[in-house]
Order: C-alpha cells, then structure tokens, then sequence
C-alpha cells in the first residue's frame, strides 16, 4: 500500500514564513512531503527502516557514491531525528555487516553501566526492586553506545562522515513533518516527558501534535554539528559531555565525564552458523539473540515442519517448545560475556539443542517452571533497518533506547532522549524486567558491564552471498520474530511480505503463555488451547524489515504493515 502525505503547501508557506532564509535543497528528500512504500525493487541498492525519510536518506547517499556502510550510519542518524521514540543517539545498538569481500563483522555499541552503578541499585531498603527507577528517568540510563558504533563503522565507509550526518543535521534543524502515529505517540508520553525532564523538551507541545505539524529540534541539530565537526568526541567530550553531565546532576542521575569518555564500541567475533543449505550471520553476546537463534534453527532443522504447513497447530506448538526452551536458557546462562562466564560453545551446538527437544510432546503443552510470571507490556520500541547495495555488501542494524522514548529524559540542550537500557539487567533475581523477561546473576548489574539485549540483526546467506537481511524490535520478542521469519521463508517458501506481514507469536518459557496477535486464527488458537496452552492475545509483535536478494539479481525490500515503515530502492 502506499500512503501520501499531502502536507506540503500549507507547511512550505508556514515553514518559509516562519525560517526565512532556510531552504531543503541540502536534503535530498522532501521533509514536508513523503511516501509510505511498503515494498519496493531495485538492482541497486535498497533500504528499508521504520521512517521513508531515512531510508530514502540511505538511498540518496548509495546514489552520491556510498556503500551499504554509508547508508547505514546515515539511515541511522536521520533516525535520530525523525523517529525520536527508538531511532537515537542517546541509545545503543549492533550492527551485522557482510562485505561484499566474504568478510563478516559485528559491531557493538551497546549502553554500559555506569562506573558506580551496583548490583542492588534499583533496590529499596527492604530489597524490593523499584522498576520505575530502572524504567524511566535518569538513573535508568546506561553510557549510550551509538556514536561510537557509528565511528567504528566508519572503517568500512567511503565517503566522509560530515557528508553522512548532513541530512540529519538538515532535518533536525529544518524539520519534517509529523507522521499520525507519531504524533500520537508524542502526546501519548507527554505527561512522562513532563515528568522526567528537568528541561521541557521539544517534543511537548501545548495543545497537542497532529498529523501534518512540523517537528524541529534546535538543540538536536547542534548536537549533531559538534559531532560533525569533532567526531565521536563531539558526543563524548566537550559541550555534549557536559550537558549530559550536568541534566544528570539535576536529577538522580550517575553518569560522569569518565563513563562517556571510556566508552567504546567492540568488534566482536560474529556468530555465524549452518542451517540446511544456508549460513546464517548474527549476533554474539551481549545479545542473547546470537545465542537463541542457533538454538532454535537447531531446533527445528531436523523437525518435518514444513509438511505440517505455515501456522498449523502442530506448527506453531513445535514452534513455541523451541521457543521455550531457548528462553529458559537465556534467564539462566545469559549475560555480558566480558563479565561472566558463559557456556557460549555448549550452548550453540546442535547436540545441545537436539538433547533440549528429547522430551519434546508433540499435541501436548510442556511447562515452565512459574517462580515469577511476568507481564509483556506494549513498550518494545527498538528499531531495525537494512541496507544492501549493488556490490554486494549487507548490512543489519537494530538499535534502541530500550521502552518507547527511551527514559523519557532528555538532556537539556542537547535534545536528545536517553535511553532506559539498565532495565535489561536483571535488578534483582526472578523479578521481571519490563518484557516480563527474568534473569539471574549473569545478567546482574556491574559497572561497564552491558546489558543482556534481545536485538538480533541478521543476515543469511545463500551460496555463499546475502539472500535476506532481518530484524526488529520488539523486547524479547525480538528473537522470536526473527526465528518465525526466517522460517517462514526458508522452510514455509512464503513471499517477503506474507513473511513480514503475518501475525506472529511469541513464547519467553516465563510467563508460560503463547502470546498472538490479534489476526491469529482463531481455530488454531483453540486447537492449542485443547493442547494445554494458555493463549493470550496482546498488542502487535515487531516491526520486522526484510530485504531479500533474488537470484536474478532483483533486490526486494519490505516494510512491515505494523508501524510507518517504508522501504527504498533504486
Ligand atoms: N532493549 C531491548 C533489547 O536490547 O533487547
């Protein structure tokens, strides 16, 4: 489907009015004036994310001569701007690039804990865990990662990095105009971002926002010119580091100069891992997603899943076993890898995961162990996007500042939201985080330690080159949604968009319930309740992108239905 914006006249007249001089010609998209594509072709080069602006930004830097890495950091600095709930630099990430030379690479920038966060910070005196500290604020906050990442990808770039961040620079300060949902989405938190600034920030409007309005972001913009004009110490060091520091010091907030200057963004070691005929690339810790989707591809790759066809009953209850299992696993052994020991190797072998499923029960619900059932609530907002250009280099990037808007703190005169990413750390055994996701003690607070994350940008290839680029957000759904679409293109041969489109479900072993979107079926729903499951209809999982390289060459991107996701190509 494709929606138009028609805001453009009366905003261009309100806009020129109102910034004189200013004009787009800069920008290589139209701000006031935009296309929802939800699935696009192309033989050059294609982007998909959850804004059309930024992936026709990453296009439009492919045109000017840059690769998928060009694409990327700028798709996600437009993010920054025009997608403030989850698109950020105040957040993390991980990014999952294939050269077009065979090499794989996996970037992370990760938030950290700050130097004196503590095991039992979010506690109480009587130890109760206090999760609107961990959720929301400033002490929910841990050291943002994205800058760096995003100057750790610059080795695989072409062009400067004052050209990539340009666009962003030119949105923010210019504006762009308000999407409904977005605008929604802004009023819906405008009580929180009272609450939680020290600073009124830009995106509370008296009155309200509606659909058409133009948002701009002064001190956003400045922000990104002094990373412009001195790189990641932009962010780190000088005028932003002080801002961050003193918006912490109005609150109760901990991260110092030092937390920000010794942040770095790691390369790891990629998980890359058989399945059939395809290898898939993913990954590592500290995202569990490295560890659960070799578990659960294990899992089914010798299970006759396609004969029981595309969400049968038997299918699904296969599916929500796998699923099952591999989350009990991540509530026990997963954690920063560089802080505590896991049993990485073990875990990802295939005669691990087929010892998981000996007392698996086909037409039989299994059981969780309920210690602590927890409560998956609709705030998952991380973003995903993929990139992929004419010679052959792919790129997965899913990002977030954790709950939707982060912490809803942000730094006063920077214009930026903070994340609330110290929530993913388990504050206290057995207590769910707000994805109703519970850890132990690898996953506990320790200062610089990053926190478990679900996000799983991914890449499989087919005879040895890209043939999907996946992801989304969605908490810890996140890997479950990745686990289905894959599925559902490689075993079920659905189409891209039926892949992305159609209603998921979701098992985490704890709360031991089948989660559906509202467009399950029904019949199949009662068929698994006959089996013993209790199913529980919630709001929507993910916002999964795809982009998909066919054997002829044609590149095919696809949006997901769920939010105002669009794809690009040329
Ligand atoms: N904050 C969501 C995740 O990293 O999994």
């Amino acid at each position: 489907m494709k929606v138009l914006f028609l805001y453009s006249f009366p905003l261009v007249l309100l806009f020129t009015a109102c910034s004189g001089t200013r004009s787009t010609t800069s920008l290589p998209v139209n701000p006031y004036e935009y296309t929802i594509q939800k699935k696009v072709t192309g033989t050059n080069g294609a982007v998909v994310s959850a804004h059309p602006l930024a992936s026709e930004i990453g296009v439009a830097i492919m045109k000017q001569g840059g690769n998928a890495i060009d694409a990327a950091i700028a798709t996600q600095l437009a993010l920054a701007v025009v997608y403030p709930g989850a698109g950020n630099i105040g957040g993390g990430g991980f990014t999952v690039i294939r050269l077009a030379n065979g090499s794989n690479i996996t970037i992370d920038y990760r938030e950290k804990a700050p130097a004196t966060a503590h095991r039992d910070m979010y506690l109480d005196k009587s130890g109760n865990a206090q999760t609107e500290l961990s959720q929301n604020g400033h002490l929910a906050a841990g050291v943002p990662g994205t800058i760096a990442g995003l100057f750790d990808c610059m080795k695989y770039a072409r062009l400067p990095f004052k050209k990539l961040i340009q666009p962003a620079i030119d949105l923010a300060e210019k504006g762009f105009v308000l999407t409904a949902s977005e605008a929604k989405n802004l009023n819906g938190n405008k009580d929180e971002f009272i609450k939680y600034n020290t600073v009124t920030p830009v995106f509370v409007k008296p009155g309200g926002w509606k659909a058409g309005d133009t948002l701009v972001q002064q001190d956003l913009a400045n922000t990104l010119k002094r990373i412009r004009d001195n790189g990641a110490k932009g962010f780190y060091e000088g005028e932003t580091a002080r801002l961050i520091v003193e918006e912490m010091k109005r609150a109760n907030g901990i991260i110092s100069y030092d937390d920000l200057k010794n942040y770095e963004a790691k390369e790891r070691e990629p998980v890359v891992f058989g399945y059939k005929t395809y290898k898939i690339i993913t990954m590592p810790l500290p995202s569990s997603g490295g560890i659960l989707l070799p578990q659960m591809m294990y899992m089914i790759e010798d299970q006759p899943v396609k004969q029981y066809g595309f969400q049968s009953a038997q299918a699904v209850q296969l599916m929500t076993e796998i699923e099952r299992r591999a989350y009990a696993d991540r509530a026990k052994y997963l954690g920063d890898a560089d802080f505590y020991k896991v049993p990485v190797k073990k875990l990802t072998s295939k005669a691990y995961a087929l010892e998981r499923m000996k007392d698996y029960n086909a037409q039989t619900a299994g059981s969780s162990q309920t210690t602590q059932a927890g409560v998956i609530t609709e705030s998952e907002e991380t973003t995903h996007f993929n990139v992929y250009d004419k010679n052959g280099n792919a790129v997965s990037v899913t990002t977030t500042l954790n709950g939707s808007y982060g912490s809803k703190t942000v730094v006063g005169g920077a214009g930026f939201l903070l994340n609330n990413e110290m929530d993913d750390f388990s504050i206290k055994p057995g207590v769910p985080n707000m994805y109703g996701a519970i850890g132990a003690d690898a996953n506990a607070i320790a200062p610089g330690k990053r926190m478990l994350s679900s996000m799983t940008p991914t890449i499989v290839l087919k005879d040895n080159k890209p043939f999907l680029i996946a992801g989304t957000p969605g908490g810890t759904t996140i890997t479950t949604s990745v686990f289905q679409t894959l599925v559902n293109i490689m075993e079920f041969e659905l189409s891209t968009e039926d892949a992305v489109n159609k209603p998921k479900f979701h098992h985490q072993w704890l709360p031991d319930e089948i989660f559906v979107e509202a467009e399950f079926p029904q019949a199949v729903r009662q068929q698994l309740k006959q089996m013993g499951y209790k199913v529980t209809q919630r709001s929507s999982i993910g916002r999964t992108e795809v982009i998909r390289i066919n054997a002829n060459g044609v590149i095919e991107a696809v949006a997901d239905n769920r939010g105002d996701d669009a794809a690009a190509s040329y």
